[in-house]
């Protein structure tokens, strides 16, 4: 999908590539169909039932961490008080969609710092899903997914390029030495933060990339700052979408890109069928979402945000 918009007289395109989740449930586990393609993944359902049936890229650093209980900013002993916090944000607790946007912030970092570590030691750098090819290996997949998004960007070297709700960086290391650009990703997270600023060091990219730990809804950055700007699979936790894109327009040079791969519900998605709702609570709870929104809500958004949108 292309997006065009205008601003200032100049066009901004951006381009959206989808995920449209498609959502099936078996017992205790939902099936998640992504893009086109039929992937199946187990979704982590519950803060303290995780299983991911993916072969591991047993990231050391990350494992070392997990196993010293530097997991993000949690206290070992606090832990469980902050997944009962975090479970009564959501519906199968008594939590509901409004208190969950209203307190955006600190659901999604209560999130993260419980999953960060169990993710780069299960998943690796990047944490963002990509379809795989036959005899394809996880990291190769997730590779070029992130070069694919770099091409639709045209990202040329040099450029200022911004990574909305960067995680540890896995992408934007990638993307950065991919097309010898400098990223800056942008993410509300403190643990992710210092533990992609370690990863950066390690890297070499640390001179031409940085980290800043700011609210992608507020962003501190002047407008028409970046030559580009991308967000994998961050967006979704933002609790207002137009607000959000909204943002990202500001930050961007007229007429250039924007480019993302973003999580919603395909127009399928029944609100009366209460098997759906069962199951987009359980991927609400899975993963820090406020909420999922229908794909056709995002076109408006960013429509309305001011880009032209076009399918790719
Ligand atoms: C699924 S992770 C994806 C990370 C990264 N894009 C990747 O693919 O590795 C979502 C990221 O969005 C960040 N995030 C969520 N809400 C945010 C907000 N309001 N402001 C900044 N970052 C946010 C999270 O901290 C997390 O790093």
């Amino acid at each position: 999908m292309e997006l065009k918009g205008k601003k200032g007289g100049h066009t901004h395109k951006c381009h959206l590539k989808l995920f449209k989740m498609f959502t099936d449930l078996r017992k205790g586990e939902a099936k998640s169909q992504v893009s086109s393609s039929p992937l199946l993944l187990t979704t982590p359902i519950h803060p303290r039932e995780f299983q991911i049936s993916v072969r591991c890229t047993m990231s050391k650093s990350g494992a070392m961490d997990l196993a010293s209980n530097l997991g993000g900013k949690i206290d070992k002993s606090d832990v469980l008080t902050a997944v009962e916090k975090y479970e009564q944000y959501h519906e199968f607790h008594g939590g509901d969609e409004e208190e969950r946007k209203a307190n955006y912030t600190d659901m999604v970092n209560k999130y993260y710092d419980l999953a960060t570590s169990f993710y780069e030691y299960g998943w690796g750098e990047s944490f963002h899903f990509a379809h795989r090819w036959n005899g394809e290996s996880l990291r190769e997949s997730i590779k070029r997914h992130e070069h694919f998004l770099a091409l639709q960007l045209g990202v040329k070297p040099g450029q200022k390029v911004l990574d909305v709700g960067c995680g540890i960086g896995g992408p934007l290391r990638e993307i950065a030495r991919f097309s010898n650009s400098s990223v800056t990703g942008i993410n509300n997270n403190e643990y992710q933060i210092t533990r992609g600023k370690e990863l950066n060091r390690l890297a070499g990219v640390d001179k031409t990339c940085n980290f800043v730990k700011a609210d992608f809804m507020k962003m501190p950055f002047p407008e028409n700052t970046f030559d580009a700007v991308y967000a994998i699979e961050a967006t979704c936790h933002a609790p207002d979408a137009y607000g959000c894109y909204k943002e990202i327009y500001r930050v961007l040079k007229p007429g250039q890109c924007f480019a993302a791969y973003e999580w919603c519900m395909t127009d399928a998605f029944d609100p009366d069928n209460a098997q759906h709702q069962k199951i987009k609570a359980e991927i609400e709870i899975g993963d820090g979402l406020p909420d999922i929104r229908l794909t056709s809500k995002c076109l408006e958004a960013l429509k309305q945000a001011g880009f032209e949108v076009s399918i790719i």
